[in-house]
């Protein structure tokens, strides 16, 4: 954030009497009207866009064991389109292994001629690695049979080597080597080339190569940039693992948690369902390897002090798919899925599951408080799935709180039948996703003002103002992110009812996306926050303790003269927090008037905005849009400028 230290009064604020409007904003801050829950404001997760593999997870080799579908996809050999190379110095065959475990294949290199034999792997879109750091390079080899070493080379996009490493193979049992790597130039898209030395044949498997600065230093960890830009907001709560990819396409390509613990060779991989969905964004080559799994996604939540919110199938494969169900009499598995993940979170170590998090380093429970039945369910499928895993997780752990979802839509059919059933059954915390246009979340600013204050709990887990723009990161506009402020200031005037919420998706790769807008946007070298990324992090930022009544003439303040308005007081800061937001093209003047406390005249006043709506943060330029904070000094009945197009956070200290 830019912050501009002791702004003259006469530049921030314009006082006195003006010739346009004056919007009275009179917030009475003797009374907490709501009181904003610690999960107000947190962050949805999902792998779309390649935001796990090829994002927040930092592992560079693609199909690293062998285990797409097509299993050498990723990797190119002398006999795939290097036809400079000798197609018969080498091949390297998929065997199976015969045990039973998550990890099915390893490959046999069989060299006839190793000057002529190589393998090059490319990388999520090619590797990106910084000059001078340290990559670690590690591999499972097997039986070895006269081959004394294997030579790692990062290739440029000339093909030119700028970093190598050899491992000399050790005996005939499975045995993980390492060696560094240190590249000597910067590149966004480079490659790693294996070669050998000898005639002979030799068993590999989990060729893997991660950056050592990695997110807390974590071995094979997380890419410390996309962490640090999701630790920065602040979030609440973390919710896992999205999304339809919940759901699978069919139950059986569903998430299925249990398979994302334990050894990370043993986890078994499953195809993205986001690698075919869209005709114009096909990413074939889009699996899931659960390097970044359960246990990853609840130690993630701890460093990011947010709670943990797994969502998980509910027997329904995504109803815009095949909508296959497991039948109500065969429910039990995923049931004692749910069950099984509590005891996996929360359970002492002596239990089944406790034991397995513990064995991974984890003896401390994660004190989970939420779980998701379902994503994006509808219709009375989903409502009587639903009630059989409320009955069970109620009864054996009634203190967690369940999420239920009411389908895709914020509207219409599906979604009145599902609160309405939700309600009968006493649901405690209903999942709304609106994906809509700039102008619906400014219409519906005030969704949830007449929402019954006795029924559920809202969890707005999914939305995101979709504008009309070229698609990719220029959806990510300044008028899609003033919208979803406007709209962010009903669900906080709303937060006895609203107790979560989240934008959705999260990530995106610059080369590998299916879906826009996106919150964060990354390539293999660096990431950077959209506009509405911004807007994200001042609110959650910025969250206060409880709800304040803010009236202009007596009326809530709602798009009068395209202002939207709350406040809150932060009870521990002992601070008053107005947010301030102006959805119109032009300069706006409101008059500040607040009683029932006194505050010092010095004020912190951050804004956002920018004269074009258009305006997006690009790679080359990912500081177009970004808050600014300036000190100011505010009285009673000052008359405050809003600039056009702009999201303001105004903090008064009580005094
Ligand atoms: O956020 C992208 C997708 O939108 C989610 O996976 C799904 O829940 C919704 O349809």
């Amino acid at each position: 954030m830019k912050r501009i230290k002791n702004l003259s009064v006469a530049a921030a604020l314009a006082i006195g009497a003006s010739a346009f409007a004056q919007t009275p904003i009179d917030v009475d801050a003797s009374k907490s009207i709501a009181e904003i829950q610690p999960t107000m404001y947190g962050i949805f997760f999902e792998d779309i866009n390649f935001a796990a593999d090829g994002g927040l997870y930092a592992e560079l080799i693609k199909n690293r064991s062998f285990e797409f579908e097509s299993p050498k996809m990723g990797w190119k050999e002398p006999n795939s389109n290097r036809h400079s190379l000798n197609k018969n110095s080498g091949i390297a065959k998929i065997i199976n292994y015969t045990d039973n475990t998550g990890n099915k294949n390893y490959a046999r290199f069989e060299i006839n001629d190793a000057s002529g034999y190589e393998i090059i792997n490319e990388g999520f879109r090619g590797m990106g690695v910084k000059a001078d750091e340290n990559y670690r390079i590690s591999v499972m080899t097997g039986k070895v049979n006269g081959i004394s070493a294997i030579k790692f080379e990062l290739l440029d996009e000339n093909e030119d080597v700028f970093g190598e490493a050899s491992i000399a193979p050790k005996g005939n049992n499975w045995t993980t080597s390492e060696v560094t790597i240190t590249p000597s130039k910067t590149v966004e898209k480079a490659t790693l080339r294996i070669t050998f030395s000898g005639k002979g044949s030799i068993d590999m498997d989990m060729i893997s190569m991660f950056p050592e600065e990695t997110w807390k230093g974590r071995k094979n960890g997380l890419r410390k940039d996309l962490v640090q830009l999701l630790a920065d907001i602040q979030p609440g709560f973390l919710r896992f693992p999205g999304g339809c990819i919940v759901e699978g396409r069919t139950l059986e390509k569903r998430y299925q948690w249990k398979k994302t613990v334990g050894a990370i060779e043993d986890r078994e991989m499953l195809v993205n369902r986001w690698n075919t969905e869209f005709s114009n964004k096909l990413t074939p080559d889009y699996y899931q390897s659960f390097g970044l799994g359960f246990f990853e996604y609840f130690q993630l939540s701890e460093d990011l002090e947010a709670e943990p919110l797994p969502i998980l199938s509910c027997g329904i494969a995504c109803q815009y798919n095949t909508g296959e169900l497991a039948p109500m009499d065969g429910l039990d598995p995923y049931v004692q899925d749910a069950l099984d993940l509590i005891e996996f979170a929360n359970g002492d170590t002596s239990s089944k599951w406790g034991k397995v998090r513990a064995n991974m380093g984890h003896p401390e429970p994660f004190n989970l408080k939420f779980i998701g039945v379902g994503n994006e369910q509808w219709g009375q499928e989903y409502i009587e799935r639903y009630e059989v895993f409320a009955k069970a997780i109620k009864e054996k752990y009634p203190e967690i709180i369940i999420v239920s979802g009411s389908g895709p839509s914020p509207d219409g059919e599906y979604f009145d039948y599902g609160w309405e059933q939700l309600k009968k059954l006493d649901a405690q915390l209903v999942d709304e996703h609106y994906y809509k246009s700039p102008e619906w979340f400014k219409a519906n600013a005030d969704r949830y003002d007449d929402y019954d204050r006795n029924g559920p709990k809202v969890f707005a887990g999914e939305y995101a103002a979709h504008p009309k723009a070229e698609d990719g990161p220029k959806e990510n506009n300044l008028e899609a992110a003033v919208a979803e402020a406007a709209f962010m200031t009903g669900l906080e005037r709303n937060a006895d009812v609203v107790h979560l919420t989240s934008y959705a998706p999260l990530m995106a790769h610059k080369d590998a996306w299916q879906w826009a807008p996106d919150l964060i946007w990354f390539d293999n070298l660096s990431s950077h926050g959209t506009v509405n990324y911004y807007v994200q992090k001042l609110f959650a930022n910025n969250k206060g303790t409880n709800v304040l009544k803010v009236r202009s003439n007596g009326d809530k303040i709602i798009g009068h003269e395209d202002i939207y308005a709350t406040a809150a007081i932060d009870a521990d800061k002992k601070e008053i927090i107005l947010k301030l937001v102006n959805t119109s093209a032009e300069n706006k003047e409101v008059i500040l008037n607040i009683s029932g406390s006194t505050f010092k005249k010095k004020a912190d006043w951050i804004c956002l905005s920018g004269d074009n709506i258009k305006a997006y943060n690009s790679f080359e330029e990912p500081n177009t849009i970004v808050p600014v904070e300036k000190e100011v000094k505010i009285k009673n009945n000052n008359t405050i400028e809003l600039a056009p197009n702009s999201v303001n956070i105004i903090k008064l200290k009580k005094s």
